[in-house]
């Protein structure tokens, strides 16, 4: 059974308002995407990696993983291979393309992992292949720490709907797993349905298939909006 992690990291970041991709800037010196590349790269159990990023992108991440991350073009026994293909317009477009390219069988396991959580630890990736193979699918997810309201979107701003009890409520986060043959039915049904998801447990929920939660932490943030990335150095710096 072999392990593949795909990180779509194809988004052009609108909400960051910075002059590139949220996944290109530097972060402790490096480009965010090599840090998630690193992350995954030293965990013994993963074989491969696939990037998903826009065609015009394609030479610049192939250079940059050659100058921070030598060996990465061959397969080796103490090192996954990194493959960098072409994604889509959509998140779950740039997945499905990842996952086109996998050369793997029904039982091996796939990661799916936000290029712009960079700070993604080593414990929590293990921990989730744990539950994969447990499981069959299982996502990192951070237990809700604010009460959480549903809402009605009005012509005069949001109303409260209901209040959802915030021991029933998880922010799911990545790394996201799945065996593979799960996984690319789940893609299939929600081609065939012309569902669109922000993530890939909702594609295997929807299949029918439980999913399991590991713990996350606050550490794991998505790189999104300004301040971020001020946050994401202060939790690099103090990383134990
Ligand atoms: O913007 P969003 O929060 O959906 O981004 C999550 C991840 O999905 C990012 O790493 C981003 O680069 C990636 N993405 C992608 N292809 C897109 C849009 C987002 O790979 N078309």
């Amino acid at each position: 059974m072999k392990v593949f992690v795909i990180l779509p990291a194809a988004g052009i970041g609108t909400r960051m308002a910075a002059s590139q991709p949220k996944q290109f800037l530097a972060l402790g010196g490096l480009p965010i995407l090599i840090h998630s590349l690193r992350a995954f790269a030293a965990v013994p159990r993963v074989s491969a990696l696939y990037v998903a990023v826009r065609e015009q992108e394609i030479a610049r991440v192939q250079s940059q993983i050659a100058e921070f991350l030598p060996n990465a073009f061959q397969s080796g026994h103490s090192h996954p291979s990194i493959h960098v293909v072409s994604g889509g317009d959509s998140r779950q477009e740039s997945v499905a393309n990842a996952l086109a390219a996998l050369p793997a069988a029904p039982d091996d396991l796939v990661l799916v992992h936000d290029a712009v959580r960079p700070l993604i630890d080593a414990a929590t990736i293990d921990r989730t292949l744990d539950a994969v193979l447990e499981h069959g699918a299982a996502i990192v997810g951070l237990p809700a720490i604010d009460t959480v309201k549903q809402v009605e979107r009005t012509a005069h701003g949001a109303l409260i709907a209901s209040t959802i009890p915030r021991e029933y409520v998880v922010l799911a986060q990545t790394p996201q797993g799945f065996r593979c043959d799960l996984l690319r039915r789940a893609f299939a049904e929600a081609a065939a349905d012309g569902f669109q998801g922000t993530d890939e447990a909702s594609l295997v929920e929807r299949a029918g298939h439980p999913v399991a939660v590991v713990p996350g932490s606050a550490a794991n943030l998505k790189i999104t909006q300004p301040g971020d990335l001020a946050l994401a150095e202060f939790y690099l710096a103090h990383r134990a």
